[in-house]
This record gives C-alpha cells, sequence and structure tokens, in this order.
C-alpha cells in the first residue's frame, strides 16, 4: 500500500476549524444524507453560497432548512441523479450558463451493493461506475479549472478504506474507490502550487442509510457528524489524507502490513465477521436504489 506522503488527521473530538471562506462557492453531492449532509451543514456557515447536489430534493430542503437556521448562506438545490451521465452534464449546464465560480467542491455522493459481481447486468455496472467514478470525472473536468486560475478552494474526496484492498462481493465498490483515490492523489501532485487544496477521506465504518444498503439493518459505526469536520479540518489543514478515528487508522494499518494476495480474503472475513453479507452472497444480485 503506498500510503504516501500523508497528513492523518485521527481525533474525532475536534470541531470545525476552517475560516471564513468570504465569496466562496461550494458545491457538495450527496449533501441530502449521512456525510455529504453534516459536511454541508458544517461548512455553509463558512461559505457565501452553496449548492446541494442529489437525487431527493425534499431530503435536502430539510438540509436547508437547518443551513438558514444557522447562516444566511445562498443555497441552491439540484435534484440530479448522477448514475446518469446526463443528469450530471445537465447540472454542469446550469453552472455554467449561470456563471457559478465553484470554489470548493466536496464528492460524497455514492453508495455500495453487495453480492457476486457475476450475478447483475452491464446495465447495473454502468450506472454504479457513473455515480461513483464518472460523475466525479464529468464535475472535476468541468470546475477544475476554474478552481487552479482563481488560485483558491479546491477538492474533497470522500472515499473508503475499501480503496486499500478488494473487498470481494462489494468489488466494483472496492475498485471504484480505488480509483477515485488514485484520481485524487493524483490530481493533488498535478496541481501543487497552484493555490487549491485537494483532501482524500477514508471513512471506515459510518452510522448513515449507506450501511443499510450492505444489508445492516441498524447502521452502526462512526457518528458522520464526527466524520465531516474531519474532513473539513484536514481539507482546511491542507491535509492530502483524513482517516477518521483512531479504529479506523488501525484498521488502515492493518491493511497496510497484510500481504496484497491475502487481503481480499481478509476483507471478506471481516465483512461477514461485522455482519455484512451475512447472507449466502451468491444468491444476492446488486441492489439499484
Ligand atoms: N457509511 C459508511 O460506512 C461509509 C464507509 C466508507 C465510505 N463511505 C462513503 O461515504 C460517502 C457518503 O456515504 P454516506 O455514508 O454518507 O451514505 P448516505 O447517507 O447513504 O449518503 C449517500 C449520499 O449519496 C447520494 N446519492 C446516492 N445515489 C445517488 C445518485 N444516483 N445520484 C445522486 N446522489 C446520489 C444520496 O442521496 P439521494 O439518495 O438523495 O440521491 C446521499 O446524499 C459515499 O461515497 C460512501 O461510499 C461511507
Amino acid at each position: 500500500m503506498g500510503h504516501g506522503r500523508s497528513v492523518i488527521v485521527m481525533k474525532s473530538n475536534a470541531s470545525f476549524l476552517l475560516s471564513s471562506l468570504p465569496g466562496q462557492t461550494a458545491l457538495i453531492t450527496g449533501a441530502s444524507s449521512g456525510i455529504g449532509r453534516s459536511i454541508a451543514i458544517q461548512l455553509a456557515p463558512s461559505v457565501s453560497r452553496i449548492i446541494l447536489v442529489s437525487r431527493n430534493r425534499s431530503a435536502m430542503e430539510s438540509v436547508a432548512e437547518e443551513i438558514r437556521g444557522i447562516a444566511n448562506t445562498h443555497i441552491d438545490i439540484k435534484a440530479f441523479d448522477l448514475s446518469e451521465g446526463s443528469s450530471t452534464m445537465q447540472l454542469i449546464q446550469w453552472i455554467e450558463s449561470n456563471a457559478i465560480q465553484v470554489d470548493l467542491m466536496v464528492l460524497s455522493a455514492g453508495r455500495s451493493w453487495f453480492g457476486a459481481f457475476q450475478y447483475n447486468s452491464v446495465n447495473d455496472y454502468e450506472q454504479m461506475l457513473e455515480l461513483l467514478n464518472g460523475s466525479n470525472v464529468k464535475l472535476l473536468k468541468a470546475l477544475l479549472p476554474g478552481m487552479t486560475a482563481r488560485k483558491k478552494g479546491g477538492i474533497l474526496f470522500i472515499s473508503s478504506l475499501y480503496a486499500f484492498t478488494p473487498a470481494p462481493f462489494q468489488a466494483l465498490y472496492s475498485a471504484s474507490k480505488a480509483f477515485m483515490t488514485s484520481l485524487a492523489e493524483s490530481i493533488r501532485v498535478e496541481t501543487r502550487g497552484q493555490g487549491i487544496k485537494v483532501t482524500t477521506v477514508f471513512p471506515g465504518t459510518t452510522a448513515t442509510a449507506f450501511r443499510r444498503d450492505i444489508g445492516e439493518t441498524q447502521p452502526t459505526g462512526m457518528c458522520p457528524d464526527k466524520v465531516a469536520t474531519l474532513a473539513l479540518n484536514g481539507w482546511a489543514r491542507g491535509a492530502a489524507t483524513v482517516i477518521p478515528g483512531w479504529k479506523n487508522y488501525f484498521l488502515y494499518l492493518v491493511m497496510g502490513a497484510i500481504p496484497r494476495n491475502w487481503r481480499p480474503r481478509w476483507a471478506m472475513a471481516f465483512n461477514q465477521r461485522r455482519g455484512v453479507n451475512r447472507q449466502n452472497p451468491n444468491t444476492l444480485t446488486a441492489k439499484i436504489i
């Protein structure tokens, strides 16, 4: 595992230290729920405009309501299905036709699926890949040049500890997070000295709706508010890498110590032990919600 030059933020009791980003605009994908929702609420008082993106408009309305209670930030609610490439292009067209300068972009939209790779359709996989990777590539291509030209802002990638190991029965998910991480780390180096900050966050188990998609009836794990605080503090400090919490940092070290060819089996056993894939995964097909 290439740990690279990482700044790792592990404390989970920190408060959000980002100073105000006057006149700046933030765009957050996956803002209706979980980590993206918490980031939107914590970030909103620091920026002038915030663009919330996900499919569920009414959930984003409630996020906006919460933001209005704490900040005067201008809020845009954009309901788009980012598993459709044409939807992401419509979002980009809206940004460009309104001459909006996005300074900080948080890429949190995502979900996982479990089940053996061989039993799902190419169509399902195209949607997964578009949501987890394709939409991010399109948004980055459209918005990154403006950030570096203005020499401010940056990107917060919400990846996963599964970027560091293949995860059987979540094969496409772990592969997509490895893709995202590799892209993020290259972009960080390519844009060095151009006035922006690029940070990748590696959540472990976090108590969000996401856990239901992988078979947990009662989501458990770290509080998404804490993950959001650590992610934002890490980004504000210019960290390359944020691993939220000691438990996740320990897992990260364990994964790094396991030989590469043992990791898939380790990940599968780890998943089964904590209640993911308790059913026979060979009988399951991906759940596209
Ligand atoms: N929770 C964990 O244990 C965990 C661990 C490691 C990494 N992560 C990563 O953290 C990120 C955030 O997940 P979370 O835990 O906060 O889960 P979450 O509460 O389920 O949030 C996922 C967000 O993605 C949005 N989304 C899903 N499908 C979408 C689509 N087709 N188009 C647009 N938006 C879509 C959802 O909004 P709508 O449903 O309204 O569209 C929601 O806002 C994900 O990228 C996930 O891979 C989570």
